[in-house]
């Protein structure tokens, strides 16, 4: 029999196993994933009904709160947002005294990390009245900081939260200004923004959201928690996928276009296929289908054919068909496409991980609060396997 006071004690068995691919480290009851079948479900929603009939803030209030809001419930939530998107102005300073040429994740980590100073009144993670507002505030302050950061990196100036907007209107509007004077376009640009942060919402275990419950089960406070997690989605091989995605187009179209001798390179492992395979999907990501729909939609309304999307659909194309891909089960992701539609959007490179942070930070939140409520919960520290020299004998002195 399983000696379960041993184990939670930690004098039982240990397991060796790099990338926690076969340890669950929590019960959970936000995100049911299905890898096998391309499966991902939150709360017990299928992520293609929400995707068709339910808006990023519902799908955050359902990640979070776990039901989806009534109309009531929805109107107050984003009543909320819209009342707390501004900034302190100490925190403006600040923002604007951060280096221009600095990547937005990294300057996006640092201000978020510094909103429990700026609000030390919702930062301590014992009491549910500060969760609850510490919860509206990133929620609400994410979009606007993220805002700023796009402006003074782009050397423009900042713009204010509106209100009267939405709240992915008016991150739009922060971001851009008035928008493309084609008020039919912009809505199809409000809409593929709230799909795709919809789409990103939650993903379990994934490795930002472990680190948000890593750092959490310390008693960290939930600002601290997700400026972690913020880091660890800048990784490329993480949240840093949509951005590498973009950049290994524009390297294919450097060589010609050569989609061909560019795989030649990935299957001699001298680089990788960005935007392709996944920890958990093994046949398909269920958010990779939604979101090549979305990707024709928008690229249809551009001028001239996007040339980076069409390589993108020769390369996805020619992948599937090679015996190297299918036999190690890789298929495009949720990042293959995203990418290709936030540049068709206008924005730039370095902008796709932080879009893809204020997607994820419903998910973020809602774990690092149901970590905190489970009795079950411990602070984090797994073991290890010591590999190196037993006892040596000291070296003689003089
Ligand atoms: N291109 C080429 N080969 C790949 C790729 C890829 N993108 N991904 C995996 N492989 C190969 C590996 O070389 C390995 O081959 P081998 O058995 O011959 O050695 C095999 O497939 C298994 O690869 P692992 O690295 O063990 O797979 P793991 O589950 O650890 O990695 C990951 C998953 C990190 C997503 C990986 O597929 C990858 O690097 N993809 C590219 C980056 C990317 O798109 N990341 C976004 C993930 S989704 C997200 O974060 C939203």
């Amino acid at each position: 029999a399983i000696d379960v006071k041993a184990l939670l004690s930690g004098t039982g068995m240990t397991t060796l196993d790099p990338g926690f691919g076969n340890t669950a480290s929590c019960r959970s009851e936000i995100t049911y994933i299905d890898g096998a079948a391309g499966i991902l479900r939150y709360r017990g929603y299928p992520i293609q009904d929400l995707a068709q009939h339910s808006s990023f803030l519902e799908v955050a209030y359902l990640v979070i709160r776990g039901a989806l809001p009534s109309a009531g419930e929805l109107k107050d939530f984003a009543d909320q947002l819209r009342t707390n998107a501004p900034v302190p102005d100490e925190m403006r300073t600040l923002l604007d005294a951060l280096p221009r040429n600095g990547h937005p994740m990294t300057l996006l980590a640092a201000a978020v990390n510094t909103l429990a100073a700026y609000y030390d009144d919702s930062a301590d993670p014992t009491d549910d009245d500060q969760v609850e507002t510490a919860t509206i505030r990133l929620l609400a302050k994410l979009p606007t900081i993220a805002a700023h950061i796009h402006r003074r990196t782009s050397g423009s100036e900042p713009i204010d939260p509106d209100p009267a907007r939405d709240y992915v209107e008016n991150f739009l509007a922060m971001l851009f200004g008035q928008g493309t004077g084609d008020t039919e376009l912009d809505a199809l640009y409000t809409r593929a923004l709230d799909l795709l942060l919809l789409l990103h919402a939650d993903h379990e275990l994934n490795c930002s959201t472990a680190t948000v419950r890593v750092v959490g089960s310390s008693d960290a406070d939930i600002y601290g928690s997700v400026s972690a997690g913020v880091n660890a989605l800048f990784g490329p091989l993480h949240g840093g996928a949509n951005q590498a995605v973009l950049e290994m187009l524009e390297e294919i179209r450097g060589m010609g276009g050569d989609v061909d001798a560019f795989l030649e390179k990935v299957k001699a492992k001298e680089t990788r296929l960005m935007g392709f395979g996944h920890r958990v999907y093994k046949n398909f990501d269920p958010r990779s289908r939604e979101i090549k729909g979305l990707a024709a939609d928008i690229l249809a309304r551009q001028e001239r054919p996007d040339e980076l999307f069409q390589l993108a659909l020769e390369l996805e194309r020619k992948a599937l068909a090679d015996p190297y891909f299918t036999e190690r089960k890789l298929y495009p992701n949720v990042d293959f496409y995203s990418g290709v539609i936030y540049r068709a959007m206008g924005f730039p490179t370095n902008m796709f991980t932080v879009l893809f942070a204020i997607g994820r930070l419903p998910g973020w939140i809602a774990h690092w609060r149901e970590q905190r409520k489970d009795p079950a919960t411990r602070i984090a520290r797994p073991r290890q396997l010591y590999v190196g020299p037993t006892e040596r004998p000291y070296p003689a002195q003089g």
